[in-house]
């Protein structure tokens, strides 16, 4: 199903969706209100709270991956970003996404020092392997209920600046939670069996960040007919396919790039992450620490031309996120978000959010390699400028293409604009 929503205003935009049953009535008004997050609610998330503070919520549209429609929750401050997805995933239809997502594997980590000898602890531990697994399983029931729970126990001996240590990992499936509470539970609760079967001390228990037993694919092909068209004729599909190329590249090659590459994947990737209320300080990290796993900070996409000339981009990251527990069931916009999106398991979660992050790279470097970013930000902040003027719909386009081509862009030229009108 699709709608549009660009030429709509808020209220217009909140009918259209319960009109096509994506959101209840009541859920519209939520939504609609200032603030859906009560003081109460917010007392109740974290501590000394004195206030809520909202940023714009909404939905990107053109979104089909592995064949399904999606409306994508964006929870964003910056201009363009929501734009630059649609328009992105409008250029890759009718193909769309094609994602997966491995299963929901999270790190817990129990560093281990003072070991009388390591080697030593690192065949003992193997050699309770199970016994360890159940130890860890017991601790959380209701994880083993929904088929997930501690899959194996790993040893890591690593020289640290205070010698030699050993890092055990425990690896635990959590379906469809982001996992820490249940990750720590376990590091913490096995911790006392190591010490005593190796003899050392242990000293932290938690999670690690790097999920890297969690990856994402995302991939699409944009044509070279549809990159011609979305310059309207100013460059060749070809031209177009080359720069993208030369700025996927420049990000390879070059690691002050690849920040400001990965960053503009962030936007996107982030966005939807805060949307549906889960932790984006915990993606970042997973995805930067990802970047830069071979020694080299790199980009989290890669570029290539197709056999019949076409774009084809892929993206591959750590996504650790949930549909239960935390913020994503105590936050009325994020229960809301999730509803919209319509997916069932993290899994699915994560693959919308990587080919949200893919688009989102995509929408920056075609940008970066055309026209330049300012234009398509001028473009942008020209109809938000028509609308704060009082324009709606087909006026506010008007008078926002009538500032761009004057590269007059105030808020006065708007309402004088407007005034004529
Ligand atoms: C701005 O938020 C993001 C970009 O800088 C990303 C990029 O340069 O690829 C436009």
């Amino acid at each position: 199903m699709y709608i549009e929503l660009r030429k709509l205003s808020v209220n217009e935009r909140l009918e259209a969706l319960v009109k096509a049953g994506i959101i209840s009535q009541e859920q519209a008004c939520v939504l609609g209100k200032d603030g859906p997050l009560s003081l109460e609610a917010a007392s109740h998330m974290i501590e000394n709270v004195v206030g809520t503070h909202s940023l714009p919520f909404a939905l990107a549209t053109n979104f089909v991956i592995n064949g399904k429609d999606y409306m994508v929750p964006m929870a964003v401050e910056e201009p363009s970003v929501v734009a630059g997805a649609c328009n992105a995933a409008k250029l890759s239809l009718p193909n769309g996404f094609v994602a997966s997502a491995d299963e929901s594997i999270m790190i817990g980590q129990i560093q281990l020092v003072k070991l009388p000898d390591c080697t030593a602890a690192v065949a003992k531990i193997l050699a309770v392997k199970q016994l360890l697994i159940e130890r860890a399983n017991a601790c959380d029931p209701v994880l083993l209920k929904f088929g997930g729970g501690c899959r194996g126990v790993e040893c890591r001996e690593i020289d640290s600046p205070r010698g030699k240590m050993l890092v055990v990992h425990l690896l635990v499936d959590v379906r469809d939670a982001m996992g820490a509470n249940a990750v720590n539970s376990m590091a913490e609760s096995i911790a006392p069996e190591l010490e005593r079967i190796t003899g050392g001390q242990a000293r932290l228990r938690i999670l690690s960040n790097l999920a890297d037993k969690r990856l994402v694919r995302a991939k699409t092909v944009w044509t070279k007919q549809a990159l011609e068209e979305s310059t309207k004729g100013a460059m060749k599909g070809e031209e177009v396919v080359e720069a993208v190329l030369d700025a996927g590249a420049f990000a390879q090659a070059d690691s002050y790039r690849a920040a400001t590459h990965n960053k503009g994947i962030m936007n996107g990737v982030d966005a939807v992450v805060v949307a549906t209320g889960n932790d984006w300080r915990a993606i970042e990290a997973g995805a930067h620490a990802f970047a830069a796993r071979t020694g080299k900070y790199l980009p989290l996409t890669k570029y290539r031309k197709t056999a019949e000339g076409d774009l084809e981009g892929e993206i591959q990251l750590p996504v650790a996120v949930g549909l239960v527990g935390g913020a994503t069931k105590t936050h009325p916009t994020a229960q809301i978000a999730v509803k919209i999106l319509g997916v069932k398991t993290a899994q699915e979660l994560a693959q919308v959010i990587a080919s949200v992050g893919l688009a989102q790279n995509f929408a920056a470097l075609r940008a970066l390699a055309t026209e330049g970013i300012n234009r398509g930000h001028l473009k942008l902040h020209a109809h938000n400028l028509a609308i704060a003027a009082g324009a709606g719909g087909a006026k506010a386009e008007a008078i926002a293409a009538q500032m761009a081509t004057e590269g007059k862009v105030s808020a006065a030229r708007a309402k004088e604009l407007l005034e004529r009108t």
